[in-house]
Parts: C-alpha cells; structure tokens; sequence
C-alpha cells in the first residue's frame, strides 16, 4: 500500500505503478488529491479533510469481462457501507452509490488491456461532512457521519479490500451472474421516469430496466423500443442535472 499526503490522482498514481509491475491487490491511498478524475472526464473535487481517495489494482488475466465488474463493486462498497453502519445504500447506473438520493461514493474502473490485463478500480467516498460544508452540492451529496456512522477509512479500508478481493474471484469464475439480483433490489433506477442520451446523441426518456450481464443497462424507450445503455448516464426525470455528451 502506497499512502501519499496530497497527489494530483491515486488513479494516475496507481496506473504509473501498474506500468512498473505493481503486484496485484496493489493499493494507492491519498489524504487529498488535486486532480481527482470522475467519470466522463469530470473532476472529482476534493471538498477537504474527509474524503476517502483510494484506487486498487486488479490483475485480470482470464477474466472474461473485465470492466462489467463495476456493478459488483459497487455492490461492495454499499455492503461495507451497511456494515459499519450507514442506512441502505442504493446503487445509481452505472457507477454512484447512494443514500435517499444523495451521492456518497462514486467508482471509476479503468482498464489496461494485451497481454498484461488489469483493472484501476478507484473509489472516492465521502466518510466525514467537509469542514465548510458541501457547498453547491447540499442537498446531493452525503457524508458516512452525517449519517450517524463516524468510520475512520482504516477501518473502511479493512473491512472492503478482502470482500473487493472475494467478489473478484466469484466474478472471474462465474461473471455478474451472483451479483446481480442483489444489485437490482438496489437500483436506484429500476422501474423510474429515466431519460439518457441515445448513441446517436438525441435525448430520449423512458423507464430504468435491469442490469444486464455485461455491466450494461437496460431502458424502455416511451416510444415503445427497449434499448441497451453502455456508457454515459442515465438520469432520474426529477434530478436537476443533464446528461453529457
Ligand atoms: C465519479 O463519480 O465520477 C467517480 C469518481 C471517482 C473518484 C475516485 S477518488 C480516487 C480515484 N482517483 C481519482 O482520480 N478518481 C478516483
């Protein structure tokens, strides 16, 4: 495990290693981060002392699939949650967990693929309120204590590694098969007003449907179609954001 003070990414940091030969299960934690990357190329910002940046190195030589394994981490990370704790944790496709709509934790799994395959799984979680508040993200975001569970990230750290490690072995073995039920009873998603951006880049709005095999999701068109969403967002009608290109 590499622990740094401040670092512009533990996901640049951790990938630089993985080119050096880092083993796997190699770890890379950062007290605050100053280039934080999300998904869609979006900044993760670093609101000060509390959040938990961390990325982790899966070696994924025979996995069949390597980056629909996301849904399954994302499941981790909300069971880890629950144990030290928090209130029911909902997962938001593809890759934000949260509590009662508020964003607690976002994952973003890169990969490296040939001949040495790996997978980047990083995590941001939020486990103490920022000393000055959210900011323009109250009433979006959530913090572990604000839920009534005060978690040092050692202790977080202990209890979500070796299931990380666990639901890696089951997924390379068998897919998301185990994992998906238990991700659907927790989508937050499944059965709501949705819209998305298609693949030819119009909006379209229908119903959340299931996760499928491959990591993806499935939507009902109100048009009537039932279409597969690999990338991007997908976005409850009633939230305030707009998808991204
Ligand atoms: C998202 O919600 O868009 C995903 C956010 C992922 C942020 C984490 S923090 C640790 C790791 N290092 C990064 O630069 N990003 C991930």
């Amino acid at each position: 495990m590499r622990l740094r003070r401040t670092t512009g990414s533990t996901q640049d940091d951790l990938r630089e290693w993985a080119e050096r030969g880092a083993p796997h299960a190699a770890v890379v934690l950062a007290d605050r981060q100053t280039r934080g990357r999300g998904r869609q190329q979006r900044f993760w910002t670093d609101p000060g002392e509390g959040n938990l940046f961390v990325s982790v190195l899966l070696h994924a030589e025979g996995a069949k699939q390597p980056a629909a394994f996301s849904p399954a981490v994302g499941l981790g990370v909300a069971q880890t949650l629950e144990e030290l704790g928090s209130p029911r944790v909902g997962l938001k496709w593809p890759n934000d967990l949260e509590v009662d709509g508020r964003k607690i934790a976002g994952l973003l799994l890169e990969g490296r693929w040939g001949e040495t395959p790996r997978v980047l799984v990083g995590l941001g979680l939020n486990l103490r309120r920022p000393p000055s508040g959210w900011a323009e993200l109250e009433g979006h975001a959530v913090a572990l204590d604000e839920l009534g569970a005060r978690v040092p990230r050692e202790v977080f750290l202990r209890h979500w590694l070796p299931r990380l490690e666990r639901m890696w072995e089951t997924f390379r073995e068998e897919g998301l098969t185990s994992f998906v039920d238990e991700w659907e009873r927790r989508s937050t998603l499944r059965g709501q007003p949705v819209r998305w951006r298609g693949t030819d880049g119009e909006l379209r709005s229908g119903t959340g449907g299931r996760l499928l095999e491959s990591g993806a999701l499935e939507v009902h068109a109100d048009v009537g179609t039932i279409e597969t969403v690999h990338a991007g967002d997908v976005h409850l009608l009633s939230h305030r954001e707009e998808p991204g290109p």
